[in-house]
């Protein structure tokens, strides 16, 4: 890039990144992600970094802080309020500690703690006697504002150390650094209070408690559910500070502060690498959104002896995990017709990244919820992706209008097909009614179809797309009449690939009869209520004849799913489905009653975790299932075993927690009486 363009990119960066600062900052209401903030300033570090003659004392790397807003009283720090430099991988981290060890050798023993890295925001406590006396912002990291009315009213604060019962004694006058913060499930129960009384919710937990923090009246505070972490001394008098991260967490418990349950001490920087990638793998396992790990020098003294750069201790550094919430534009608002007809809006966004993956489209819930939300078409919105959760957009930011954004109408008629779209008395959905809706039929292939359905393998929605387009498939069981010569007349279809594909379809036809309930997507009934049903009811006919009652004698069905079951076998396109399945041959029956050996799992129930080394996550579930036991998704009292294969996560932990037995795969065989442990 020639040298003007490069000095025209910096000199907007440094405009923009003031900017945000201070919108974070000062005014608590950033316009952009974290994320995105961090990115610019990579950038900007890269050309200063090429160009050192370029950089100013007035550049955002120099300062790397807002500027204090003035209405509350200005609090100086006892010490500097420092910040933390980001590794964004475990190759970062493994570079920081090259060069703090080139430093000082000492490095190699001092060992490390690592400790979740709350995204809230920091406070600085101080106490003299023993007292809370005040109470501060960071602010820009040497002036905070006075908060002390408003921390008093976050429980988790003590106003007196140590807090009654603990040991330890409180030195002449403490000040600890700690993270405010709201956890999810409260921020959640907070916003459906706020949606019931029909107030403005709230974006996300961080924007809640900054906002939190700095209202005027404590009064607003203490209904806020605040908590708090404490993890730093910033400065202490008549005691000596402790020499070690380690120590220094437990004097700070002992004295009666909350702080983390979930730090670890390891000795070296291997054992330490490990447990960071264990750490991004179990983000979920924290009650509160945390944005990375930090890593800290255990040796504080020689933590302190390393120094700065700019506003970053050499001695930690912040590994963070990938953003799972980013702002981008809305550029427009689309309708998806699903497989029982319910019109879905979705977003469809300048891309961007999120969770380690870029996103174009992201799911709108309903055209309620773009209502209640005021979303328009060309706002900035908030986007979310955890973990596999489908990306949604949390909500405008309303602060980022141009005043050109613009309102979106649901479109009366169904998109695909053009059928006035109907409305239930007490649902938010609209449905399009039109059983022939192409839209609604390719949705039910591509289910029909499915790993977890049918399984017919490399029919992708392209193909099911195509096929419907032609004219060759006008319900799921049209699939067991394609001829050869229909499917060679299509474009792409060579010999080998029309053979191949009626060949995965024949070999689908013998299907349990599991999938095949799974298959026709009645709805509520998953993979594990069609094997339930699979094994009280012979074949398709018996259960078509079952009676709401009847059926609500099963484990799991409600009267809602009793209905939909009848309902379905009611409809007389689906009963030419069945027909036209049975002359196929697509009729599978209840197998033979489970004999003595493969009977041996029959009562018990499982929940399966992590990677086994023999099977796939559905053949696991066959062969339990074939054995005559239970898989379910989610570990509870009524869970016989928990099998762990390699990473499992948080189940793993639930069962621990509630005494479930865990076994791994050969546990599990032998448990059937087929190998042993
Ligand atoms: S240590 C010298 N520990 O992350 C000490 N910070 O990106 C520097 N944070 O400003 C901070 N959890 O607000 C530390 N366990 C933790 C933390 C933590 C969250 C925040 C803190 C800091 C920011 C840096």
């Amino acid at each position: 890039m020639p040298d003007d363009l490069l000095f025209q990119e910096l000199t907007k960066l440094k405009e923009q990144i003031h900017f945000h600062n201070y919108r974070y900052h000062v005014l608590d209401a950033p316009i952009i992600s974290d994320a995105e903030y961090d990115k610019m300033t990579i950038r900007l570090r890269e050309i200063e970094a090429q160009h050192p003659e370029w950089v100013t004392p007035d550049s955002p790397t120099r300062r790397m802080m807002g500027q204090v807003a003035d209405k509350f009283t200005k609090v100086q720090h006892p010490g500097a309020i420092l910040s933390l430099a980001n590794a964004f991988n475990v190759e970062d981290v493994r570079a920081w500690y090259e060069r703090i060890l080139k430093l000082d050798s000492r490095v190699a023993a001092s060992g490390f703690v690592l400790e979740p890295k709350i995204d809230g925001l920091s406070v600085v406590l101080h106490y003299r006697d023993g007292l809370f006396s005040l109470g501060a912002t960071r602010g820009d990291g040497e002036i905070g504002e006075d908060i002390t009315a408003n921390l008093r009213t976050v429980k988790a604060i003590p106003l007196r150390i140590p807090v009654g019962g603990e040991s330890g004694t409180a030195p002449a006058y403490l000040a600890v650094r700690g993270e405010a913060f709201i956890n999810i499930k409260d921020f959640e129960t907070l916003n459906q209070r706020l949606e019931e009384a029909g107030e403005k919710t709230y974006l996300n937990p961080r924007n809640t408690a900054a906002g939190s923090l700095r209202q005027l009246d404590p009064a607003i505070t203490a209904r806020r559910p605040l908590t708090l972490l404490v993890y730093q001394v910033v400065s202490i008098e008549g005691a000596t500070s402790p020499a070690t991260q380690w120590e220094l967490l437990a004097t700070l418990r002992k004295l009666g502060f909350p702080v983390t349950p979930d730090a670890e001490l390891y000795p070296d920087l291997e054992s330490m690498l490990k447990a960071c990638e264990r750490w991004l793998q179990d983000r979920d396992r924290f009650p509160f959104e945390v944005d990375g790990v930090v890593i800290k020098l255990n040796d504080l003294r020689l933590a302190e002896e390393l120094g700065v750069v700019g506003k970053d201790p050499r001695g930690a550094i912040a590994l963070k995990f990938p953003a799972r919430e980013v702002t981008t534009k809305l550029l427009n608002i689309g309708v998806n017709v699903g497989r029982t007809g319910v019109l879905t809006p979705y977003a469809m966004l300048e891309p961007v990244e999120v969770g380690g993956v870029v996103v174009k489209q992201a799911t709108l819930h309903n055209f309620d919820y773009i209502a209640e939300k005021d979303i328009r078409i060309g706002d900035r919105v908030l986007l979310k992706r955890a973990g596999d959760v489908i990306p949604y957009v949390i909500g405008p930011v309303v602060d980022a209008r141009s005043g050109s954004e613009t309102s979106f109408t649901p479109p009366k008629t169904c998109p695909a097909c053009g059928q006035e779209v109907e409305h239930y008395e007490g649902e938010v959905a609209w449905y399009c009614v039109n059983a022939a809706c192409p839209a609604q039929l390719i949705r039910n292939l591509e289910h029909f179809v499915s790993r977890g359905a049918m399984d017919i393998v490399g029919m992708g929605i392209k193909i099911v797309e195509q096929l419907v387009e032609a004219g060759l498939l006008h319900d799921v069981a049209d699939l067991y009449q394609l001829k050869m010569e229909d499917l060679l007349k299509l474009e792409g279809f060579a010999g080998k690939k029309a053979e191949n594909l009626l060949d995965a379809i024949d070999a689908s036809r013998t299907r349990p009869l599991a999938r095949l309930i799974t298959a026709l997507g009645i709805r509520g009934v998953g993979e594990v209520m069609a094997a339930d049903l699979a094994v009280a009811y012979q074949d398709m006919d018996h259960l078509g004849k079952a009676t709401p009652l009847e059926l609500q004698m099963m484990d799991g069905v409600g009267p809602n799913i009793a209905m939909a079951i009848v309902d379905w076998f009611s409809r007389p396109a689906n009963q030419t489905i069945l027909q036209k399945l049975k002359q196929s041959g697509v009729w599978p029956v209840k197998p033979a009653p489970a004999s003595a050996a493969e009977g041996k799992l029959s009562g018990l129930t499982f929940v399966v975790t992590g990677t086994l080394p023999d099977f796939s996550r559905d053949g696991i579930k066959e062969w339990i299932q074939a054995r005559g036991g239970k898989v379910t998704d989610s570990v509870s009292k009524n869970t016989s075993y928990l099998v762990a294969g390699e990473s499992a996560g948080s189940k793993l932990d639930r069962a621990r927690a509630l005494g479930i037995p865990i076994l791994d795969q050969a546990g599990l065989l032998a448990l059937a009486g087929e190998q042993d442990a």
